[in-house]
């Protein structure tokens, strides 16, 4: 891959796109649970949401307008296949096929996410990550998508933030919102696990020259203090299954891919429960990555601790600055994580996400003032580029967000955008800290030339 640093912005289909029912696309399981009352803040859906479905070229334009290399999105699986299998929708690979266009027109780089979360119904009432047979239906979605846009599209991210599709099956916040035992949620990781397998082959086999990358998440640790013993503390804890009901780490969804096995620790921890794990499996889920994406907001640091796990997460202190989505502001992060991410997997890093929500709105000269915005990102990238002077293989920084989208259980409240939209209108108002990210772009690329 370009070993130039790529800028970017990103967003997931189901939160900007709307047309819900439009070009025959099917319901997800999103879909579903934001037509449930109570499920989503003030009992928002995401029917219309930024109706970029309609808007994208105006879209594209602000993306030309903000001199980003590339733009990160999703494809909704129930748009490509109603149900998720059988024919493919041939309206639905019509729509991506065109944005694509779009944002070539403007010279700007599409990278693909094939999964954002937004599971067919009809593959969920299959059973889902639970059925086997889900490998297969996702590496055909993937084939179908592939050689459609393949021609044009390099750049393919196959699962977004596997953590949170398990964070979805404690029957609260994200879809399913169901709950599901351990065990259930062992198959799920490890069918998700081959299903990316399955669609990095497919990818290699259908696309001349892809890259092909993953973005999970994961909270990372940094070390409070220069001590060696901090720096092996940090570390453990980052990759640890001991941190969050033992399903919200990096290593689980990482070790797999990377090492070609489950760290050791899952076999200990979850011994009952896990699933039947084959050698072939493990071949499958273990294909080479170009690169090695990552969603990065927030973290810790830690303390030893006599307890199993050997480290106890520091409180932070009491008014610690955070976001209005309540994640706290914490730069070094994403210095930390992607210099123990390399580290360990040895593979080149993108930030494929990294953002704050803030409390935007119109202001009575008519523009929208986000200076919390300006400082994050500034702060954040100041860190990021730290780690790449040091000589950390990092390629490439999206923000989350380039528009105000629907931010799942979350509804409309927060907003992350660097575009803000007025939701009656579907105006869009580049922020001012859609200046600022332009601008910084731009210096970086003189100072680089
Ligand atoms: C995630 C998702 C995004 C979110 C963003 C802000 O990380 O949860 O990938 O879809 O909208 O992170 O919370």
């Amino acid at each position: 891959m370009e070993k130039d640093f790529v800028w970017g912005v990103a967003t997931a289909a189901i939160q900007i796109e709307g047309g819900l029912y439009e070009g025959g696309k099917g319901e997800s399981i999103w879909d579903v649970l934001a037509h449930t009352p109570g499920r989503i803040r003030y009992n928002e859906n995401a029917d219309v949401s930024c109706d970029h479905y309609h808007h994208y070229k105006e879209d594209v334009k602000l993306m030309g307008e903000l001199g980003v290399d590339a733009y990160r999105f999703s494809i909704a699986w129930p748009r490509i296949f109603t149900n998720g299998f059988g024919e493919p929708n041939e309206e639905g690979l019509q729509f991506y096929s065109d944005l694509v266009d779009e944002l070539l027109k403007y010279n700007i780089t599409p990278y693909v996410t094939l999964f954002h979360w937004d599971l067919p119904l009809e593959v969920f009432r299959k059973g889902g990550w639970l059925n086997d047979e889900i490998v297969e239906w996702f590496a055909n979605y993937t084939r179908v998508v592939a050689e459609r846009l393949g021609d044009r599209v390099k750049n393919f991210i196959t699962f977004n933030e596997p953590q949170c599709i398990i964070g979805g099956m404690d029957g609260w916040g994200h879809a399913p919102a169901v709950r599901y035992s351990t065990k259930d949620k062992l198959l799920a990781v490890h069918n998700i696990l081959k299903s990316h397998g399955r669609a990095v082959q497919v990818l290699r086999e259908t696309v001349k020259d892809v890259k092909v990358g993953y973005a999970p998440c994961a909270n990372p640790f940094f070390p409070k203090d220069d001590s060696p013993e901090q720096l092996e503390l940090a570390r453990k804890a980052y990759f640890s299954l001991h941190l969050m009901s033992n399903f919200y780490n990096v290593i689980l969804y990482s070790d797999p891919i990377f090492f070609g096995d489950y760290p050791k620790e899952y076999y200990e921890m979850f011994k009952g429960d896990i699933p039947n794990i084959t050698k072939e499996d493990l071949e499958l889920i273990s294909q080479p990555l170009d690169f090695y994406g990552q969603n990065i907001y927030w973290g810790g640091s830690v303390s030893p601790c006599d307890n199993e796990a050997g480290f106890k997460e520091d409180p932070l202190y009491q008014g610690y600055p955070r976001t209005t989505m309540g994640q706290p502001v914490m730069p070094q992060v994403i210095y930390w994580g992607a210099r123990f991410l390399y580290e360990r997997y040895k593979t080149p890093i993108i930030i494929t996400e990294n953002g704050a929500a803030c409390m935007d709105w119109v202001h009575l000269d008519g523009k929208v003032h986000d200076p919390q915005r300006i400082d994050y990102i500034k702060r954040y990238t100041n860190e990021l580029l730290r780690a790449k002077d040091e000589g950390i293989d990092v390629r490439g920084y999206f923000n989350w967000s380039f528009i105000d989208n629907f931010e799942w259980d979350n509804g409309y409240d927060p907003r992350l955008g660097l575009v803000y939209v007025d939701y009656r209108t579907q105006e869009r108002i580049p922020k001012d800290s859609f200046y600022f990210y332009r601008d910084l772009i731009k210096d970086y690329k003189e100072k680089n030339k």
